[in-house]
């Protein structure tokens, strides 16, 4: 007699309306805002098949033909696709580049390249979090160390000039002599400018140090050539596959092969990469890999090669430079003074509004962004900006002239926040108090939501209709 399985194949929906609800609160809060969290992206639907096929079921401990279990032919057939259209995706030569496409994420992937390159307690150098780097990169406070690339290494940071918000590589040629890292990050979560891979390179071989990219950010960018591309000058490059890529979330690690220098004696000194980023990976931090997500990646990866990618990619920058001019036309000042990106950082300081209000106003009006630090910020728990990125909004079909309607509502969204402040006073807890008891202020925030709502609602979300 066959097993009865049918309580096993209900619907989420019928089995489970109470979270099948919350889901598709979350589908409207998608569809009827403005998604412009600059590492946020909608995916597409055949990744989201992926995510939710039967390669969810599967273990697959250790690399393609070398596993730790058994079944596993169809899964290394997939992964070896991935790997494969990785290193096509952004043009690598297999002779010179290797990839590990199974970290969980971009924190996990950074930890395993630390892990494979630097001992424990050995110095790394990454941008600061205030000054637009990730936590990953060795984040720590006067009093806490608070990421794990903080606690298990010792991290010194390099910051932006104050004045430019540019980075201020000099500044880091000059530390790095003195703090002697193995390895230096150059990656961002927060610089509206590219890096200048090459100015990195030379100050990490003056050092003897590793040249780590972080390209999470841009790597949807660098994929589709409408950026310069950290590899030339890097020995190990990292990214998240769900910010401006627009795959799962995931990380994928590619790492140098070959020759890595020639030494006195004009012998060549050969890079030994693989092993270890490999071995850091699983079983140094991971165990099976999320098959179903590396499968999504490697359909990510196939979409990224075509000129669709290309057009949408060249459209991210487009809008995030007219996001720019229009913001300035109000007044605001935008950090650096422009983009070259998918995102801008806008200082709030002369509007006279602090980046949580700022942030709490526009979330009201279903705009949804991040508060975050500008340089010369005092404090990182009050930060005087908001970062703004045009990836989400683009993939929904987004041109120049429907940003020039974003910036309005902003620009109207921002005005409010001051007439808020005129009743509550300076404290962010009177502000939220105004905003939901002031009748006429939840009146006028009511009104411009709705307007936001129906304008977003007219553009398409990509993935499954109501869920
Ligand atoms: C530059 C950079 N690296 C790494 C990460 C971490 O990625 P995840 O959130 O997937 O761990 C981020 C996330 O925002 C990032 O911006």
């Amino acid at each position: 007699m066959s097993g009865d399985i049918t309580s096993l194949n209900q619907n989420v929906w019928d089995c489970d309306p109470d979270l099948f609800e919350l889901i598709q609160k979350e589908k409207k809060r998608q569809l009827h805002g403005l998604e412009m969290i600059a590492s946020e992206n909608f995916t597409s639907l055949p990744v989201l098949q992926c995510l939710s096929s039967c390669l969810h079921n599967k273990y697959s401990e250790g690399l393609p033909g070398q596993r730790y279990y058994g079944g596993n032919e169809y899964i290394d057939e997939i992964e070896i696709l991935c790997q494969k259209r990785a290193l096509e995706a952004f043009r690598l030569d297999p002779a010179e580049w290797g990839v590990n496409v199974q970290p969980y994420s971009g924190s996990p992937a950074n930890l395993a390249v630390y892990t494979a390159v630097v001992e424990p307690h050995g110095r790394i150098m990454g941008l600061d979090l205030p000054d637009g780097g990730h936590l990953s990169h060795g984040f720590m406070t006067a009093t806490k160390k608070i990421s794990a690339s903080s606690i298990f290494f010792e991290s010194m940071p390099y910051k932006v000039d104050p004045n430019t918000g540019l980075i201020n590589y000099d500044s880091l040629a000059e530390t790095a002599k003195l703090f002697k890292p193995k390895l230096i990050i150059a990656g961002i979560s927060c610089y509206s400018r590219c890096l200048d891979y090459e100015r990195f390179r030379k100050i990490a071989a003056e050092n003897g140090a590793y040249l780590f990219s972080d390209m999470a950010h841009i790597s949807g960018l660098v994929a589709a050539g409408v950026i310069p591309s950290p590899f030339e000058y890097s020995d190990i490059v990292s990214t998240t596959t769900h910010k401006t890529l627009r795959g799962p979330r995931g990380g994928v690690i590619f790492f140098r092969k070959g020759v890595r220098s020639v030494n006195k004696a004009g012998e060549k000194v050969m890079y030994d990469l693989e092993s270890k980023i490999n071995q850091a990976v699983f079983p140094g931090l991971q165990g099976g890999p999320h098959n179903n997500t590396i499968a999504g990646i490697a359909t990510a990866f196939l979409q990224a090669k075509t000129p669709e990618f290309r057009n949408y990619q060249e459209q991210v920058v487009a809008n995030a430079r007219q996001l720019c001019v229009g913001l300035q036309k109000y007044g605001y000042k935008v950090v650096t003074g422009g983009t070259d990106v998918h995102l801008l950082l806008v200082d709030l300081r002369s509007a006279g509004i602090t980046g949580a209000r700022a942030e709490k106003i526009l979330e009201e009006i279903s705009i949804a962004c991040n508060k975050n630090t500008v340089p010369g910020d005092k404090s990182a728990l009050n930060p005087s900006g908001i970062r703004l990125g045009t990836p989400a909004l683009t993939t929904r079909g987004f041109k120049e002239k429907d940003i020039d309607e974003v910036v309005d509502f902003i620009h109207r969204g921002l005005q409010l926040s001051k007439e808020v402040t005129k009743i509550s006073g300076p404290k962010l807890v009177d502000f939220k108090r105004v905003l939901k008891e002031d009748d006429t202020i939840i009146q006028k925030v009511n009104e411009l939501r709705e307007e936001v709502e129906a304008f977003s609602r007219t553009f398409p979300l990509p993935g499954y209709p109501d869920y």
